[in-house]
Protein backbone atom coordinates (compact mmCIF):
# COMPACT_ATOMS: atom_id res chain seq x y z
CA UNK A 1 0.00 0.00 0.00
CA UNK A 2 0.98 3.25 -1.00
CA UNK A 3 1.85 5.21 2.51
CA UNK A 4 3.96 2.47 4.37
CA UNK A 5 7.11 3.14 5.34
CA UNK A 6 10.03 0.46 4.46
CA UNK A 7 13.01 0.32 6.46
CA UNK A 8 15.68 -1.71 5.97
CA UNK A 9 18.47 -2.53 8.65
CA UNK A 10 21.85 -3.89 7.51
CA UNK A 11 24.37 -5.05 10.79
CA UNK A 12 27.83 -6.60 10.33
CA UNK A 13 31.61 -6.37 11.17
CA UNK A 14 33.83 -3.79 9.17
CA UNK A 15 35.12 -5.44 5.95
CA UNK A 16 31.48 -7.75 5.14
CA UNK A 17 30.19 -5.22 2.54
CA UNK A 18 27.65 -3.76 4.24
CA UNK A 19 27.80 -0.11 2.57
CA UNK A 20 28.52 -0.85 -0.78
CA UNK A 21 25.45 -3.30 -0.28
CA UNK A 22 23.01 -0.73 1.24
CA UNK A 23 23.81 2.06 -1.16
CA UNK A 24 22.95 -0.58 -3.79
CA UNK A 25 19.88 -1.74 -2.38
CA UNK A 26 18.98 1.87 -1.38
CA UNK A 27 19.48 2.67 -5.42
CA UNK A 28 17.51 -0.07 -6.67
CA UNK A 29 14.48 0.91 -4.06
CA UNK A 30 14.77 4.52 -5.04
CA UNK A 31 15.41 4.89 -1.27
CA UNK A 32 17.59 6.87 1.44
CA UNK A 33 20.69 5.61 2.84
CA UNK A 34 22.31 6.19 6.42
CA UNK A 35 25.44 5.15 7.37
CA UNK A 36 25.16 5.39 10.88
CA UNK A 37 29.15 4.42 11.03
CA UNK A 38 29.54 7.86 9.63
CA UNK A 39 28.02 9.43 12.15
CA UNK A 40 29.84 7.88 14.92
CA UNK A 41 33.73 8.83 12.99
CA UNK A 42 32.11 12.57 12.78
CA UNK A 43 31.77 12.91 16.40
CA UNK A 44 35.49 11.07 16.47
CA UNK A 45 36.59 13.60 14.16
CA UNK A 46 35.22 16.18 16.20
CA UNK A 47 36.65 14.91 19.87
CA UNK A 48 40.37 14.66 18.15
CA UNK A 49 39.72 18.54 16.79
CA UNK A 50 38.87 19.36 20.20
CA UNK A 51 42.18 17.73 21.50
CA UNK A 52 39.67 15.49 24.00
CA UNK A 53 41.67 12.52 25.64
CA UNK A 54 40.01 9.30 24.71
CA UNK A 55 39.66 8.24 28.05
CA UNK A 56 37.69 11.05 29.12
CA UNK A 57 33.81 9.93 28.73
CA UNK A 58 32.58 12.80 29.80
CA UNK A 59 34.48 15.46 27.76
CA UNK A 60 34.00 13.07 24.78
CA UNK A 61 29.52 13.09 25.43
CA UNK A 62 30.26 16.97 25.84
CA UNK A 63 31.71 17.02 22.26
CA UNK A 64 29.36 15.06 21.45
CA UNK A 65 26.12 17.61 22.96
CA UNK A 66 28.14 20.69 21.60
CA UNK A 67 28.36 19.31 17.74
CA UNK A 68 26.63 19.48 14.70
CA UNK A 69 26.32 16.95 12.05
CA UNK A 70 24.75 17.48 8.74
CA UNK A 71 24.20 13.83 7.01
CA UNK A 72 23.09 13.43 3.61
CA UNK A 73 20.95 10.55 2.95
CA UNK A 74 21.33 9.96 -1.24
CA UNK A 75 22.77 6.66 -1.74
CA UNK A 76 24.27 8.07 -4.98
CA UNK A 77 26.55 10.26 -2.63
CA UNK A 78 26.57 10.11 0.75
CA UNK A 79 27.90 13.14 2.85
CA UNK A 80 28.34 14.59 6.04
CA UNK A 81 29.52 17.52 7.88
CA UNK A 82 30.81 18.60 10.94
CA UNK A 83 29.86 21.89 12.35
CA UNK A 84 29.00 22.80 8.58
CA UNK A 85 32.71 21.91 7.56
CA UNK A 86 32.67 18.69 5.36
CA UNK A 87 34.56 15.55 6.55
CA UNK A 88 33.59 12.62 4.23
CA UNK A 89 37.56 12.45 3.55
CA UNK A 90 38.86 12.93 6.73
CA UNK A 91 36.19 10.26 9.01
CA UNK A 92 38.02 7.47 6.84
CA UNK A 93 41.64 8.03 7.74
CA UNK A 94 43.57 6.33 10.32
CA UNK A 95 43.22 8.87 13.25
CA UNK A 96 39.94 8.50 12.83
CA UNK A 97 39.53 4.95 12.43
CA UNK A 98 41.84 3.90 15.59
CA UNK A 99 39.80 6.14 18.01
CA UNK A 100 36.39 5.40 16.87
CA UNK A 101 35.15 2.30 18.85
CA UNK A 102 36.51 4.68 21.90
CA UNK A 103 34.21 7.32 21.13
CA UNK A 104 31.56 4.83 19.98
CA UNK A 105 31.43 2.60 23.68
CA UNK A 106 29.93 6.06 25.23
CA UNK A 107 26.82 5.39 25.97
CA UNK A 108 25.83 9.38 25.93
CA UNK A 109 27.60 9.43 22.58
CA UNK A 110 24.82 6.41 21.72
CA UNK A 111 21.79 7.50 23.20
CA UNK A 112 22.32 11.18 21.20
CA UNK A 113 23.22 9.68 17.92
CA UNK A 114 20.51 6.97 17.98
CA UNK A 115 18.14 9.90 18.46
CA UNK A 116 19.35 11.66 15.45
CA UNK A 117 19.27 8.30 13.72
CA UNK A 118 15.46 7.63 14.42
CA UNK A 119 14.63 10.74 13.78
CA UNK A 120 16.06 11.02 10.12
CA UNK A 121 14.66 7.13 9.71
CA UNK A 122 11.18 8.43 10.98
CA UNK A 123 11.14 10.95 7.67
CA UNK A 124 11.63 8.82 5.38
CA UNK A 125 9.56 7.32 3.20
CA UNK A 126 12.21 4.07 2.07
CA UNK A 127 15.21 3.82 3.94
CA UNK A 128 18.30 1.37 4.10
CA UNK A 129 20.05 1.89 7.76
CA UNK A 130 23.51 0.16 8.17
CA UNK A 131 25.90 -0.10 11.27
CA UNK A 132 25.98 -2.49 14.60
CA UNK A 133 22.65 -1.85 16.32
CA UNK A 134 20.19 -1.03 13.55
CA UNK A 135 17.99 -4.04 13.61
CA UNK A 136 18.78 -4.62 17.68
CA UNK A 137 18.06 -0.83 19.27
CA UNK A 138 17.46 1.70 16.58
CA UNK A 139 15.18 0.06 14.29
CA UNK A 140 13.40 -3.10 16.17
CA UNK A 141 10.65 -2.89 13.61
CA UNK A 142 12.78 -2.95 10.74
CA UNK A 143 10.60 -4.82 8.09
CA UNK A 144 13.72 -6.80 6.81
CA UNK A 145 17.01 -6.83 8.96
CA UNK A 146 20.36 -8.50 7.66
CA UNK A 147 23.52 -9.64 9.33
CA UNK A 148 26.38 -9.32 6.93
CA UNK A 149 29.13 -11.69 7.62
CA UNK A 150 32.69 -12.43 5.83
CA UNK A 151 35.86 -14.13 7.44
CA UNK A 152 38.25 -11.90 8.89
CA UNK A 153 40.69 -12.84 6.56
CA UNK A 154 38.56 -11.89 3.56
CA UNK A 155 37.55 -8.43 5.33
CA UNK A 156 40.71 -7.22 6.09
CA UNK A 157 41.86 -8.07 2.25
CA UNK A 158 38.91 -5.97 1.35
CA UNK A 159 39.85 -3.40 3.47
CA UNK A 160 43.47 -2.96 2.47
CA UNK A 161 42.91 -2.88 -0.98
CA UNK A 162 40.19 0.08 -0.28
CA UNK A 163 43.06 1.84 1.82
CA UNK A 164 46.13 0.72 -0.24
CA UNK A 165 47.41 -0.34 3.78
CA UNK A 166 49.72 -3.42 4.42
CA UNK A 167 47.01 -6.17 5.01
CA UNK A 168 48.54 -7.63 7.91
CA UNK A 169 47.99 -4.29 9.78
CA UNK A 170 44.40 -3.98 8.82
CA UNK A 171 43.94 -7.73 10.01
CA UNK A 172 45.57 -6.41 13.46
CA UNK A 173 43.66 -3.17 13.29
CA UNK A 174 40.11 -4.94 12.19
CA UNK A 175 40.21 -7.46 14.92
CA UNK A 176 40.77 -4.88 17.38
CA UNK A 177 38.13 -3.05 16.53
CA UNK A 178 35.36 -6.10 16.04
CA UNK A 179 36.64 -7.54 19.65
CA UNK A 180 35.66 -3.91 21.19
CA UNK A 181 32.70 -3.39 19.05
CA UNK A 182 31.39 -6.66 20.28
CA UNK A 183 31.92 -6.56 23.69
CA UNK A 184 31.12 -2.99 25.01
CA UNK A 185 28.57 -2.40 27.25
CA UNK A 186 26.49 -0.47 25.32
CA UNK A 187 24.65 -1.76 22.25
CA UNK A 188 27.27 -4.36 21.00
CA UNK A 189 27.56 -5.63 17.53
CA UNK A 190 24.97 -8.67 18.25
CA UNK A 191 22.96 -10.14 15.27
CA UNK A 192 18.84 -9.42 15.65
CA UNK A 193 17.55 -12.97 16.15
CA UNK A 194 14.87 -12.32 13.57
CA UNK A 195 18.02 -10.75 10.91
CA UNK A 196 18.65 -12.43 7.88
CA UNK A 197 22.51 -13.82 8.03
CA UNK A 198 23.86 -13.35 4.78
CA UNK A 199 27.80 -14.59 4.65
CA UNK A 200 29.79 -12.40 1.84
CA UNK A 201 33.07 -14.71 1.99
CA UNK A 202 31.62 -16.98 -0.93
CA UNK A 203 28.49 -14.72 -2.21
CA UNK A 204 29.42 -12.24 -4.57
CA UNK A 205 28.52 -8.56 -4.06
CA UNK A 206 26.27 -9.06 -6.68
CA UNK A 207 24.24 -12.16 -5.56
CA UNK A 208 24.05 -10.63 -2.18
CA UNK A 209 21.93 -7.57 -3.57
CA UNK A 210 19.88 -9.47 -6.23
CA UNK A 211 19.11 -11.84 -3.13
CA UNK A 212 17.90 -8.54 -0.75
CA UNK A 213 16.13 -7.74 -3.87
CA UNK A 214 14.42 -10.75 -4.07
CA UNK A 215 13.61 -10.65 -0.25
CA UNK A 216 12.36 -7.26 -0.48
CA UNK A 217 9.79 -8.00 -3.31
CA UNK A 218 8.16 -10.36 -1.03
CA UNK A 219 8.10 -7.83 2.15
CA UNK A 220 6.48 -5.03 -0.11
CA UNK A 221 3.99 -7.42 -1.62
O1 LIG B 1 30.87 1.01 9.77
P1 LIG B 1 32.08 1.83 10.18
O2 LIG B 1 33.38 1.06 10.10
O3 LIG B 1 32.17 3.13 9.46
O4 LIG B 1 31.84 2.16 11.72
C1 LIG B 1 32.77 2.91 12.45
C2 LIG B 1 32.73 2.55 13.92
O5 LIG B 1 31.54 3.06 14.51
C3 LIG B 1 32.80 1.06 14.22
O6 LIG B 1 34.07 0.72 14.75
C4 LIG B 1 31.74 0.83 15.27
C5 LIG B 1 30.97 2.12 15.38
N1 LIG B 1 29.54 1.97 15.06
C6 LIG B 1 28.70 1.72 16.10
O7 LIG B 1 29.15 1.54 17.23
N2 LIG B 1 27.36 1.65 15.88
C7 LIG B 1 26.86 1.83 14.65
N3 LIG B 1 25.54 1.77 14.47
C8 LIG B 1 27.73 2.09 13.56
C9 LIG B 1 29.08 2.15 13.80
Amino acid sequence: DEGRQLVVAVDGPSGSGKSTISRRVAQALNARYLDTGAMYRAVTYAVLRDGVDLRDAVKIAAVAEGVHLTIGTDPAAPHIAVDGVPVDREIRGAEVTGAVSAVSAVPAVRALLVAQQRQIIAEAERIVVEGRDIGTVVAPDADLKVYLTADAAERARRRSSENATNQAATAADLARRDRLDSTRAADPLRQAEDAVVLDTTTLGIDEVVQRLQHMLDKVMA
